[in-house]
């Protein structure tokens, strides 16, 4: 079975192929990251008119890719949330017309969710039930994945999302846009013991804060002005360890109070080699098996989409030519 997916939650705009819900015969994502870089975040009205000037391009460009004729696709799957309504609305109209055209069926899937599904896409021996964590730029939460129809929360940020913090602390760092990547870079060349950093308490154990660190961070540069002229690698470190520190020991908490054994972590933070790397081996050492998608797929793309949706339509799911966004999940 081929599914074809769409993906524009935010500022990407992906579509990709996949047969039977594991092999990716396309995955092309193009991005209007450079655009919005120089006002230091997405502007949603700019992110959703380039979508609708390449989502055409960017299907042919997956046709092609995936060697198939249109014809040839068994079921259309499209994001319809969380993300930016304009966005949201791009994906779903291209998803609708391009369904009606072909006679083919048509079917929402949930971005969040797909995030973790692009675990199932990279490795064969995922059992569920399981722990999953995703992290994004609009999300950070903890979930019980018993089956993807029935996906419990756990737990999740108060605030800020991770990455959302990861941005606003580079931001004042005046590192750039996104912010992760450029966190990541320069903290290999600071010591992360150097300024003490912790984020803050949370109403449930499994709860997420990161205001308080980013105002910290705030702080620190207010005391020490020279700071911010000198790219300070010691600072990006440090708060790249907290934030790292506690995203495992949330994680690893919440695979004992479920007494789980495998932990699937998604979203475009998941990307980060620290939080990779340290995360593996402390779950090692648990008896946990953690896994993470490869780099392209914890960023937004439309190969998980369509991963998802071969899981929920080969379970009964279906529906109809009137699905829309949904700004509330
Ligand atoms: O999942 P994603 O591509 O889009 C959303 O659904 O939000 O995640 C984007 C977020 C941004 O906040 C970006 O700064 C963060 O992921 N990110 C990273 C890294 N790469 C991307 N954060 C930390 N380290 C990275 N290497
Ligand atoms: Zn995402």
């Amino acid at each position: 079975m081929i599914v074809l997916g769409i993906e524009t939650s935010c500022d990407e705009t992906g579509v990709g192929i996949v047969k039977d819900g594991k092999v990716v015969l396309a995955n092309i994502v193009v991005s209007s990251l450079k655009i919005h870089s120089k006002y230091g975040g997405v502007i949603p009205e700019i992110a959703s008119r380039l979508q609708l000037e390449s989502v055409t391009g960017v299907y042919c460009a997956a046709i092609k890719a995936a060697k198939i004729k249109a014809e040839e696709i068994d079921l259309v799957a499209v994001t319809t949330g969380p993300g930016l309504p304009g966005s949201l609305l791009v994906g779903v109209s291209f998803a609708k017309a391009l369904a009606l055209s072909l006679g083919k069926p048509i079917l929402s899937v949930n971005h969040v969710y797909s995030h973790i599904y692009a675990n199932i896409l990279c490795y064969r021996n995922i059992k569920l039930p399981c722990v999953a964590l995703v992290v994004s730029g609009g999300h950070t939460s903890l979930f019980y994945v018993k089956d993807f129809f029935n996906i419990q929360v756990l737990g999740q940020t108060q605030d800020d999302a991770c990455g959302e913090a990861f941005d606003k602390v580079a931001k004042i760092m005046g590192l750039g846009y996104p912010g992760g990547p450029l966190i990541e870079k320069l903290s290999r060349d600071g010591n992360k013991h150097k300024i003490k950093f912790s984020c803050s308490g949370t109403r449930g154990e499994l709860d997420f804060s990161f205001s308080g660190i980013k105002t910290a961070v705030l702080y620190y540069l207010k005391d020490n002005p020279m700071k911010i002229k000198s790219r300070n690698a010691n600072l990006a470190a440090s708060f790249q360890e907290s934030v790292v520190n506690v995203l495992i020991k949330k994680s690893l908490l919440a695979c004992k109070r479920k007494n789980a054994k495998q932990l699937l972590i998604g979203g475009g933070v998941a990307a980060n080699s620290c939080l990779r790397q340290k995360l593996i081996s402390a779950a090692k050492d648990e008896g946990i098996n953690c896994f993470f998608p490869s780099i392209g797929l914890c960023m937004d793309n439309a190969a998980m989409v369509s991963g998802l949706a071969y899981f929920l339509y080969k379970r009964g799911v279906r529906d109809s030519l009137y699905l829309n966004i949904q700004l509330n999940n």
